[in-house]
């Protein structure tokens, strides 16, 4: 039966297999996965997409190092990533792989349709010159000598700090300086295809300086998918690696579910690779006479504890430690809050225990506490009765009705953050609604107006339950158990029910203990 549900196509990047995932991979997955479950409850038809990028250069010298053949090398970080998608509650619908058959199908196809086509100009979209000119592999990209800088050591370096090499090959260059008027009316006609507005302008303007054709494969090593009819060369792998969002999608059958799926919905990404998303991406797109993705956001970067995070530095933040030491759902709300997302931001263990302490056990964890403790001593364990509502009851009743659609309209501009301040604005109005109405002192003076009242709150911990869940998954389970909402009432559709009066509930037990600081000591790392 055909699907007439609204699709949502969201991917990360394909991590690099060269290294073991850090905090930065599970950041940009985790907002992805964030914003996945946010649409599958909300009725979208998802496809969210992650997975590893396994050929060039970069990969090929890491196995070498480690003394295995490319292959098995990738198969084993690969794992790797795939286990963190597991350890992080990510729930990612396919997990590419650059290496994979459909893959290298998929790139081949993308070749031939572009070379098949020609420029706006006229021209060949792709032709066989030599490349000669500067190569970073720790960023797998070619640069200009004027983007270079000197260090101390006499080496250049490119911006990302990585040093260059000078490469001189036979190659085959893609004619992106043909692109670049249908680059500029692309971003003119979607305001909103880079995200956000500050990234939108670097990227318009590095476009309107100009665009150099672009070369597209390699002949000085083989970790790559062949060019079609051109023994010696390997693609590139950043055309290789942005394939893998159209070979997800179906392509090259197009006649497939391909059309439903794209344009993509959203591209996440680091700000370090937005150029390649949002500049070269489109245009190799376009030049195949397919339609680039409706948006690309660039998010910022982490700190720790202020201190750039690298391998030389031994700072790099192992994200299964942090889950052991703070918590899956504290993480994932932290790393949501903490930091306007697309803004950089710093990860310090203070902030950490504060977010865990403050927000989640003082502020959202005492409510429930508060609420739940209250009902399963004095109401007979089961949500109760429903009465005609106060003014009071009515105003907090209005705020929590309208809280989705606030949190809907920043989920979709990918504001997490504001997102979540939307929420514990009603958390806070809640609290204060538990103060002046008192309960405990209505239980002698008026037990109905007591049952009214929590009747009331109840109902703001289920909407509070359901619109968290997409944060913080393992937690809001527990949190609606508490509530005995049935797994059918989660999802969007079920926002604006009724709570039915008189349904048992089970014992309440706290979903956020707070963190307490020698606790935390005895897991620090030593
Ligand atoms: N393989 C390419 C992407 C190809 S997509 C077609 C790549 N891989 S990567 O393994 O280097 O992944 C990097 C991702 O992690 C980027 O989005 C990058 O911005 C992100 N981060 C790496 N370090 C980071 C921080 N310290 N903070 C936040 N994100 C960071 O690039």
């Amino acid at each position: 039966m055909a699907n007439h549900r609204p699709t949502f196509y969201v991917t990360t990047p394909i991590y690099y297999v060269n290294d073991a995932p850090h905090i930065g991979h599970a950041y940009t997955t985790l907002a992805c996965d964030v914003l996945a479950r946010f649409k599958r409850l909300d009725g979208f038809d998802v496809l969210f997409l992650t997975g590893t990028d396994e050929h060039g250069q970069k990969v090929e010298k890491s196995a070498l190092n480690a003394g295995v053949a490319p292959q098995s090398y990738c198969d084993s970080v690969s794992k790797l990533f795939r286990d963190l998608t597991g350890a992080l509650d990510v729930s990612n619908d396919d997990f590419i792989r650059t290496t994979e058959a459909r893959h290298v199908r998929a790139s081949q196809a993308l070749w031939r349709a572009i070379a098949a086509r020609q420029s706006p100009a006229g021209r060949p979209n792709i032709y066989l010159g030599k490349y000669a000119g500067w190569y970073a592999i720790r960023d797998e990209a070619f640069y200009d000598e004027g983007e270079l800088t000197l260090g101390a050591d006499g080496r250049r370096r490119a911006p990302s700090g990585a040093e260059v090499e000078w490469v001189e090959e036979p190659s085959y260059f893609f004619r992106l300086s043909d692109w670049q008027q249908v680059l500029l009316d692309f971003y003119e006609k979607n305001p909103e295809a880079v995200l956000p507005a500050t990234r939108r302008n670097e990227v318009t303007s590095f476009v309107r300086q100009g665009l150099q054709d672009l070369s597209i494969s390699r002949t000085t090593f083989t970790w790559g998918i062949p060019v079609p009819d051109a023994p010696g060369h390997v693609i590139y792998v950043w055309l290789d690696a942005l394939t893998n969002y159209i070979t997800a999608a179906g392509y090259p059958d197009v006649d497939g579910g391909f059309a439903r799926r794209w344009p993509a919905d959203l591209h996440m990404v680091g700000k370090d690779i937005l150029r390649f998303h949002a500049v070269y991406w489109p245009a190799f797109l376009m030049a195949a006479g397919l339609e680039p993705a409706k948006r690309v956001f660039a998010h910022g970067w982490w700190t720790n504890e202020g201190q750039k995070i690298s391998k030389s530095l031994g700072n790099v933040i192992d994200p299964y430690q942090l889950i052991e030491q703070y918590g899956l759902d504290p993480v994932r709300y932290f790393l949501m809050r903490e930091v306007p997302f697309g803004q950089d931001g710093d990860l310090s263990r203070a902030a950490m225990v504060r977010r865990r302490n403050v927000d989640l056990a003082n502020d959202l964890g005492n409510l429930a506490q508060r609420v739940l403790g209250f009902i399963a001593k004095n109401c007979g364990a089961a949500i109760p009765k429903r009465q005609p509502f106060t003014e009071a009851d009515q105003a907090l009743t209005a705020a929590a009705a309208s809280l989705l659609g606030r949190v809907r309209r920043e989920i979709d501009q990918q504001s997490f953050h504001r997102a979540l301040e939307v929420v514990w604005q009603v958390v806070a109005e809640a609290n204060r609604y538990v103060d002046a109405q008192a309960p405990w002192a209505l239980r002698k003076t008026d037990p109905v107006r007591m049952e009214a009242v929590l009747y009331v709150l109840c109902d703001l911990l289920r909407r509070l339950g359901i619109v968290l869940q997409p944060f913080m998954p393992q937690a809001m389970e527990l949190w609606l158990d508490q509530l005995a909402v049935e797994r059918d009432a989660r999802d969007f559709g079920a926002y604006d029910r009724v709570l039915v009066s008189g349904i048992n509930l089970p014992t309440p037990k706290p979903i956020f203990p707070r963190l307490v600081e020698d606790a935390l000591q005895a897991k620090a790392p030593s």
